[in-house]
């Protein structure tokens, strides 16, 4: 007999979204229990990206779990477009009215959030295996799975699908309910994580004609860069020594400006995709994040639409569970999908500006080359990228 419990939110996933949304809910006084197949450590030591929109920033401070964040985080201002071996600032502060990023590391976030969720009698359970989402489109859906071989069921009032990209939920929905749309990129990323003291005060993007390269980094002793490769690239391919070189090769300036390097501590090669899948709601089942949309990370945007959905879901269940009414869940997929196809349209841009594409012509490079130049010479085409980057307001609703 399956040992079986009963909460309000059943999360399936203890990433950005399902952490934040159980955080949220707890804040609002309702009850939910977050499932994760990996360990603690697993999760909290994957390498992702670290650039948080101000709204994640403020939403992070408000929920109580900002301070280490406040303290080690990088506050930027600005980023530097380079190309043609000269750089141009886009100053955030001076265009969107004060408002900046900060650099801190997903997995920093995630260690926050799971120290406040336990230190607050949160229920995340770690290590689960045959993750099962059943009845979504009854008044009790339930979730079944197995912990400590022994098979446990959850019944729920209403399910989170924070599970992925690669998760069990989005799958879950009957087939012809969910409509996909997808663009695969003709490239990929070569990241690594080094032990070198930043070469730049602020994140720099850069069109080279061999491909695109950033310099970001984690803190004054962890930079990270990432160079354009092929999409299934083999990183054996590249040892620490041909890495830098490339990266020197391509963030080159006419400034006299050296690039720092140093040990490589982590390497990997990742696909570039956009994704989006309507409606993010089937039944009691609401998707949020990555297993609802995925984004190439050019525009930093991945963590930040997790949190975005799943601010706008917590409003919902928040107003659901004080009033009795479903408007907001009824609009939750609506309200999300106008900010997801912004976020999705901001990201291709910056992915399509800055890269190059293997079928691209000569025209298609000069014609990217002056977009750059607009970008960094017009003040309304700057504005439109610093408001985009910094995170467009959460609309009312
Ligand atoms: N059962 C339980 N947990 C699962 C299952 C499953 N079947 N499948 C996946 N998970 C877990 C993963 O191990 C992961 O910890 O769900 C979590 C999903 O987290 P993310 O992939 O981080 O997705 P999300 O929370 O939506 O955050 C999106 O995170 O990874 C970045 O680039 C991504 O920035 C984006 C952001
Ligand atoms: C990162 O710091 O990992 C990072 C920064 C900016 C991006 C993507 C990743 O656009």
């Amino acid at each position: 007999m399956p040992k079986a419990q009963r909460t309000q939110v059943g999360i399936v996933g203890a990433g950005p979204a399902g952490l934040v949304l159980s955080h949220l809910l707890y804040l609002h006084g309702i009850e939910s229990v977050v499932l994760e197949n990996r360990s603690r450590t697993y999760v909290e030591e994957r390498v992702r990206a670290g650039v948080l929109e101000q709204n994640t920033v403020d939403l992070l401070c408000e929920m109580g779990v900002g301070e280490r964040m406040k303290r080690e985080g990088l506050v930027h201002y600005g980023i530097e477009l380079r190309f043609k071996r000269r750089g141009h600032r886009i100053d955030f502060q001076e265009l969107t009215g004060g408002k900046g990023i900060t650099i801190y590391a997903q997995a920093e976030v995630l260690k926050d959030l799971n120290n406040a969720r336990i230190a607050t009698g949160g229920q995340v359970l770690f290590e689960v295996e045959d993750v099962g989402v059943h009845d979504l489109d009854s008044p009790m859906p339930k979730i079944t799975y197995r912990k400590d071989d022994a098979d446990c069921e959850l019944h729920c009032d209403f399910i989170a699908g924070c599970d992925g990209f690669h998760g069990i939920c989005r799958p879950s929905v009957p087939a012809g309910v969910l409509t996909e749309y997808d663009r695969t990129y003709p490239f990929g990323w070569l990241g690594i994580l080094a032990q070198a003291p930043p070469s730049s005060e602020e994140l720099i993007y850069t069109y080279h004609e061999l491909g695109f390269a950033l310099l970001s980094m984690r803190n004054s002793q962890l930079s990270r860069l990432y160079l354009q490769c092929a999409p299934d690239e083999d990183i054996n391919g590249w040892s620490d020594d041909r890495i830098w070189r490339e990266l020197r090769t391509r963030l080159a300036s006419t400034n006299g400006w050296k690039l720092t390097d140093g040990p490589v501590l982590q390497k990997g090669v990742t696909g570039m995709r956009s994704f989006v899948v309507e409606p993010m709601q089937y039944g009691r089942l609401y998707l949020a994040g990555d297993s609802a949309h995925i984004v190439p990370p050019t525009g930093a945007k991945g963590l930040n639409l997790a949190v975005t959905d799943v601010q706008i879901l917590a409003r919902a269940l928040e107003e659901y569970y004080s009033k009795g009414s479903h408007n907001l869940l009824d609009s939750y997929s609506e309200v999300c999908l106008r900010r997801v196809w912004k976020v999705q349209r901001f990201s291709w841009w910056m992915t399509s500006m800055l890269h190059r594409f293997p079928d691209d012509n000569p025209f298609d490079q000069r014609r990217q080359l002056a977009e750059l130049d607009y970008v960094t010479s017009s003040r309304a085409a700057a504005k439109t990228l610093a408001e985009n980057y910094v995170g467009l307001p959460l609309e009312d609703h």
